[in-house]
């Protein structure tokens, strides 16, 4: 891929915890496809972001390498985009330790994403987890970023880093390009299908509140004809996070349609009807992604040559700004 000085850059990552759920998919990288052929595109795999929750070296090793093939399948392209594993590029590491040193204890305190895991995992409240938005914020930054793909929940996470950046910058002058989120209009958080007020988590102990992108047709409607529906009759979207609301979502993200489209086209039809109409476009939107996985995960020569290539080219862009970080804060030249 070549970097183009005239195109802006967008960045976005994904953690390889376990599987891709079909929130990820919608939210994120469904929107990354299209931004390759308009932007100079990096992608990463997070995997030092991951390991902030305990993880099995082994399951671990696996997922991140099923996620690289994963990310293939759905269309990121290393012809046309920089797709690179995070713990492969050192610069991340080192730019992250530095932004702890001008980001507030009291900024990271007030992170939703903190609070929350630091809830579900409270035997282990690690450091990185507490930092985790300051590695975040250095991969960002190191791109100079102008647009990060996101869905909804990496917003506080992003404000944080156009915080950092700002701040830094006032001290010594524009090093850091300020980024902007962007989040899609339709998508940007698609809801647990146990629980529509909880956003669907691959960490969620419960497989049935959320869909794997490998989850087969039959595992699919299972799922989707589990969701609590209402017993009103007429299928509306209300607009308070129901059942119904987050089914219609999907079904709208998929097909293109808007909300009143759907509604027209399932008001009368029942709720039977509703579920069955969105596993068929869910399982439809899958299949081609399931059928080049198989390819790709057996092909694992060709995803190291991609993400060992993808490491070389962010190595030399990121190292650039290190260089200029370091030198601005009044290091000692190597
Ligand atoms: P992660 O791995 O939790 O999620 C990856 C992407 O999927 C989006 N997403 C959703 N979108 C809609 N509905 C949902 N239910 C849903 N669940 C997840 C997320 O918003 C995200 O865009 N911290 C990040 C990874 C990261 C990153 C970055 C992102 C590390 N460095 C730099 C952007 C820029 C995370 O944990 O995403």
């Amino acid at each position: 891929m070549t970097f183009d000085k005239d195109k802006k850059n967008v960045f976005s990552a994904i953690q390889p915890s376990g599987t891709i759920t079909l929130g990820n998919y919608l939210g994120a990288i469904k929107n990354w496809i299209p931004l390759q052929e308009k932007y100079n595109c990096i992608f990463s795999l997070a995997d030092l972001h991951t390991i902030t929750v305990r993880q099995d070296p082994k399951e671990f090793h696996k997922n991140i390498l099923q996620t690289y093939a994963l990310f293939l399948s759905c269309g990121v392209d290393p012809k046309k985009s920089i797709f690179f594993i995070q713990s492969h590029v050192h610069t991340h590491a080192e730019l992250a330790w530095i932004l702890n040193c001008y980001t507030q204890f009291g900024e990271l305190s007030r992170m939703t994403q903190f609070k929350d895991k630091s809830s579900r995992y409270s035997e282990n409240i690690n450091v990185g987890l507490f930092c985790y938005p300051t590695l975040m914020a250095s991969d960002i930054l190191l791109y100079k970023t102008h647009l990060i793909p996101v869905g909804i929940d990496q917003k506080q996470h992003v404000e944080l880093a156009r915080n950092v950046a700002g701040r830094f910058n006032g001290i010594y002058g524009e090093v850091f390009t300020m980024p902007e989120p962007l989040i899609p209009k339709v998508g940007a958080k698609i809801m647990s299908l146990q629980d529509p007020k909880k956003k669907m988590s691959k960490s969620d102990s419960n497989r049935n509140a959320y869909i794997s992108v490998l989850d087969s047709e039959e595992d699919i409607l299972k799922k989707l004809r589990k969701v609590v529906t209402d017993s009103n009759s007429e299928i509306k979207y209300s607009g308070s996070m129901t059942g119904v609301d987050n089914l219609i979502n999907i079904y709208c993200c998929i097909t293109g349609k808007n909300v009143n489209e759907a509604e027209d086209e399932f008001r009368d039809k029942g709720y039977k009807y509703l579920k069955e109409s969105v596993a068929a476009v869910v399982a439809n939107e899958l299949k081609p992604i399931q059928s080049k996985f198989d390819d790709y995960i057996k092909d694992l020569g060709y995803m190291e040559k991609c993400y060992k290539e993808a490491a070389r080219q962010a190595n030399d862009i990121s190292k650039e700004m290190i260089s200029r970080v370091f030198s601005k804060v009044g290091f000692v030249p190597k």
